[in-house]
C-alpha cells in the first residue's frame, strides 16, 4: 500500500531510506536544513559517494515519488510516516548528541495536524523513543492521536543499498497495533524477517549488534598478537574458527583496527549510557583499548621495518575506513599517517575515491592518480585500506618503483611467501615476519 512518507536528515541513512522507499512506490520526502545538500541533491549530485545510489534517486524524482525540500514544515504536514534519520554525532564525553532528534521532535509537533507515525532510525541511545514521545506531547497544539516507533536502521557503507532493500532482518519497535501494522505495511516487499519488539529493545538491538560486531573484531585482533608471538597464523585459525556455525565466518578479519562512523561512535555512547544505567561495560571498553592498541602497534611495525623514520617517503595505498565507500571518518589512516608525519616522514598517498575528502584533513600529504604514482621513489608501500584493485597490483613493477622493497599490509591481502618470494620484506598482520 502507498504511504506519504518524509524522512528528516539526508545524510547516509535518511539518503537511502528515503531513495529505497520511493523505489518501493512510495511517496517520499526528504528534508534536510542544509540548503546547499539539498539543492545539489536536485540536481542529483548525490552529498557521498555510495555504489547504485545515484541510480535510485534519479529513478525516483524522475518518477515523481521523490523529492528533496528544506522545507519541514510542509513535509510534516504532507506525510502520514516519518522517519526520523538526522545526525547523533559523539560529543566531547562520548555520549550522542541529541538535541537534533529533540528539534525535530519539536517540529513535528508544532506542525501536525492529525495522526502521525514517528519513527526513529537514528542510532540513539535506548530510552530516546520516550523522550521524542514526551517531546511531542508537549509541544502538540491540540489532543492529536501519534505513536512513536523505533526501527534501526543496519546499512554498512559501500553495500547500503542492497542492505536495505535486502536485510537480515528488519527491527520494528512499537506500542501500538497501528504502528505495528503501518511499519509492516512499509516492509512486507522487502521479503525479510521482520521482528517486533518493545520500542527499548528495538533500541538496544542497534546498540548491541554493533557492539558485538566491534568485539568480534577486536578478538581478533587481540588473536593476531597472540599469532605472531607463537608463529601461529591468524588467517588459518579464524578459518578453523569460523567453520563452527555458532562463531561464523564473517567479521573476522585482523587488520589496523574498526574505524568509521559506526562502531568507535556507537561503542563510546553504549559504555555511557550503560555506565549512566550504573553498570560498568568493562568487556565493551576492552574493544575500545583493544582497538586504539591495534593502531599503536601497526605504527610500530612500519617504524621497525624501516628502522628511521624520519626522511624517509612512505606511499599508503588506502584511505577510507573501509573499501567502497569515500568516508574517512574515524579511519585508521588518519591516525597512521598523522603519527608519520610526526616522526618526520614524507607521506604519498593514494585511495580511489577518498583523496578529496582526505586531502581537506591532510593537506601535507602528496595525492597521487595510482598506486604506482604513491609507489614511485618510496621507501616502503603501506596498505591500510583493502580496496579490490590492491589485489590486482603488479608488484613486480611496484618493486621497481620502490627504493626499498619493503611491503608493509595492514589488512592481510597477499600471501606472505608469494611476496617474499618477489624479494619483499613483507610485514602483515598475525603471521610470522
Ligand atoms: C557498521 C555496521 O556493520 C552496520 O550494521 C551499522 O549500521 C553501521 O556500522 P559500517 O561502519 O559501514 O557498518 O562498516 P562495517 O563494514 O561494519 O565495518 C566497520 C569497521 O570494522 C571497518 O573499519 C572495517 O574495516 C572493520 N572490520 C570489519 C575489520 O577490521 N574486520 C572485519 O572482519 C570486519
Amino acid at each position: 500500500m502507498v504511504k506519504r512518507v518524509c524522512v528528516v536528515g539526508s545524510g547516509y541513512v535518511g539518503l537511502v531510506t528515503g531513495s529505497c522507499l520511493a523505489d518501493l512506490g512510495n511517496n517520499v520526502i526528504c528534508v534536510d536544513n542544509d540548503k546547499k545538500k539539498i539543492e545539489m541533491l536536485n540536481k542529483f549530485k548525490m552529498p557521498i559517494y555510495e555504489p547504485g545510489l545515484e541510480d535510485v534517486v534519479k529513478r525516483n524524482v524522475e518518477a515523481g515519488r521523490l523529492f528533496f525540500t528544506t522545507d519541514l514544515k510542509d513535509s510534516v504536514k504532507k506525510s502520514e510516516v516519518i522517519f526520523i534519520a538526522v545526525g547523533t554525532p559523539p560529543k566531547a564525553n562520548g555520549e550522542a548528541d541529541l538535541s537534533c532528534i529533540e528539534d525535530v521532535s519539536k517540529q513535528i509537533a508544532l506542525n501536525m495536524d492529525e495522526y502521525r507515525l514517528i519513527v526513529d532510525k537514528s542510532t540513539v541511545p535506548v530510552q530516546t523513543g520516550q523522550r521524542v514521545k514526551e517531546t511531542i506531547t508537549r509541544n502538540l497544539k491540540k489532543d492529536i492521536e501519534f505513536d512513536v516507533a523505533s526501527n534501526p536502521e543496519f546499512l554498512k557503507e559501500g553495500s547500503a543499498i542492497n542492505d536495505f532493500t535486502r536485510p537480515d532482518r528488519i527491527v520494528i519497535g512499537v506500542e501500538t497495533e497501528r504502528a505495528a501494522v503501518i511499519l509492516k505495511e512499509i516492509y512486507n516487499p522487502f521479503n525479510s524477517p521482520i521482528i517486533t519488539t518493545d520500542i527499548q529493545s528495538a533500541e538496544l538491538i542497534k546498540h548491541a549488534a554493533n557492539s558485538f560486531l566491534a568485539t568480534k573484531v577486536s578478538f581478533v585482533n587481540a588473536l593476531s598478537v597472540i599469532c605472531e608471538l607463537t608463529g601461529a597464523d591468524v588467517d588459518k585459525v579464524t578459518e578453523g574458527m569460523g567453520m563452527d556455525k555458532r562463531i561464523g565466518s564473517s567479521f573476522l578479519n585482523a587488520g589496523v583496527g574498526f574505524g568509521g562512523f559506526c562502531f568507535p561512535k556507537d561503542l563510546a555512547a553504549f559504555i555511557k549510557i550503560s555506565e549512566k544505567l550504573g553498570y560498568d561495560f568493562k568487556l565493551l571498553k576492552a574493544v575500545e583499548e583493544i582497538n586504539k592498541k591495534q593502531k599503536d602497534r601497526f605504527i610500530k611495525k612500519i617504524e621497525d621495518a624501516l628502522w628511521n623514520i624520519k626522511d624517509k617517503t612512505i606511499a599508503v595505498l588506502g584511505l577510507s575506513f573501509k573499501p567502497n565507500t569515500d568516508d574517512i571518518r574515524f579511519a585508521p589512516s588518519i591516525d597512521i599517517i598523522k603519527a608519520l608525519l610526526r616522526d618526520g616522514a614524507g607521506i604519498r598517498a593514494y585511495d580511489p575515491y577518498a583523496m578529496d575528502k582526505m586531502s581537506q584533513v591532510l593537506p601535507e600529504v602528496k595525492y597521487c592518480q595510482s598506486s604506482y604514482e604513491a609507489a614511485d621513489g618510496a621507501d616502503a608501500l603501506v596498505i591500510v585500506t583493502e580496496w579490490s584493485e590492491f589485489k590486482e597490483l603488479d608488484f613486480v613493477k611496484i618493486k621497481g618503483l620502490l627504493n626499498d622493497a619493503i611491503l608493509i599490509d595492514g589488512r592481510n591481502m597477499y600471501d606472505p611467501d608469494s611476496m617474499r618470494r618477489l624479494g619483499f620484506k613483507y610485514v602483515c598482520i598475525g603471521k610470522k615476519s
